[in-house]
């Protein structure tokens, strides 16, 4: 059976992912979209999308649930993408952590850091070499910090606990001294993240559609994913953010993103570059 993807199909479809899974695909059905779609039905011996929803909203879904999000979402992750969230952490957020009141005898708070929506793992794992860096240049100093990373896909979080990945120097935004301090090789260009980042790092399955999210974070990263959600969801999801911050704590979203009109609960905070949101 040769399935097929129809403009008026899609549109249902794809007002039926949002209200299913939460995840809210492009209005035009995109090459690599409509390219995952038909692998999806081909899997499943499915003629069209109408039936793909049918078998979504049946029981027993679960599987197949799992296998569409983790598809349709699945995006190249990159090292170090944006200077605005990794600049801010190295060279702002982390130094003035706990600065020592008392020069001797200081102890650093323990921190919290959560990448809301952390794909292949890349997004987490480089925060923790920018901790791990600091603490080289600042002996003794953030002895405490927590990184939590979450996504809804579960395979995406299958290869992020796992850390490891295709490299190739100077096209994956990773620099050579990085890899070097950080991973081992694996194979050709194959290089695994170090088992002590790894450590550093707990991975757990969590759609941030859910009402009760995680609490008690001082930094949250919610970068490149509020383009799946409407602007109403977009909202919400932003305001229940701002309740698992602690005080003073801050939201990242990718420079190309904003709070959109929550200014009675972040205050802009201008970095160079971009823009990042504290908790009111
Ligand atoms: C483009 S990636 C962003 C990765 C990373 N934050 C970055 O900026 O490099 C988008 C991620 O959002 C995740 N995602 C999509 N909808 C989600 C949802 N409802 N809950 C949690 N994660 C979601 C996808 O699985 C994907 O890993």
């Amino acid at each position: 059976m040769t399935a097929e993807i129809t403009q008026p199909d899609y549109e249902s479809f794809r007002l039926f992912l949002h209200d299913a899974c939460g995840i809210l695909l492009g209005a035009a059905s995109q090459k690599q979209v409509r390219r995952r779609l038909l692998r999806i039905l081909g899997d499943h011996g499915l003629a069209g999308l109408p039936e793909l929803a049918d078998r979504l909203a049946g029981p027993g879904r679960n599987a197949l649930r799992e296998q569409v999000i983790d598809l349709l979402t699945r995006a190249e992750s990159r090292w170090f993408t944006d200077e605005l969230a990794f600049r801010f952490i190295a060279e702002q957020w982390l130094p003035a952590q706990g600065l020592p009141t008392q020069a001797r005898n200081h102890v650093d708070r323990p921190l919290a850091i959560w990448s809301a929506a952390c794909c292949t793992g890349e997004e987490p794992y480089g925060v923790a070499m920018l901790i791990e860096e600091f603490r080289e240049a600042h002996p003794g100093r953030l002895a405490d910090v927590t990184i939590v990373a979450t996504d809804v896909a579960k395979g995406l979080l299958d290869t992020a606990r796992q850390g490891e990945y295709d490299l190739m120097t100077g096209e994956d935004g990773l620099s050579a001294a990085r890899r070097a301090a950080f991973f081992s090789q694996t194979g050709p260009d194959r290089w695994q993240v170090s088992p002590e980042l790894r450590a550093r790092v707990g991975f757990r399955k969590l759609n941030l559609r859910e009402q009760s999210l995680p609490a008690g974070f001082d930094l949250v990263l919610c970068r490149n994913v509020l383009r799946y959600f409407t602007a109403n969801v977009r909202q919400d999801l932003l305001t229940r953010v701002h309740r698992s911050l602690n005080p003073g704590g801050y939201l990242v979203l990718a420079s190309t993103e904003a709070i959109s009109g929550l200014t009675d609960l972040y205050e802009p905070v201008q970095c160079s570059p971009g823009i990042v949101y504290r908790k009111k």
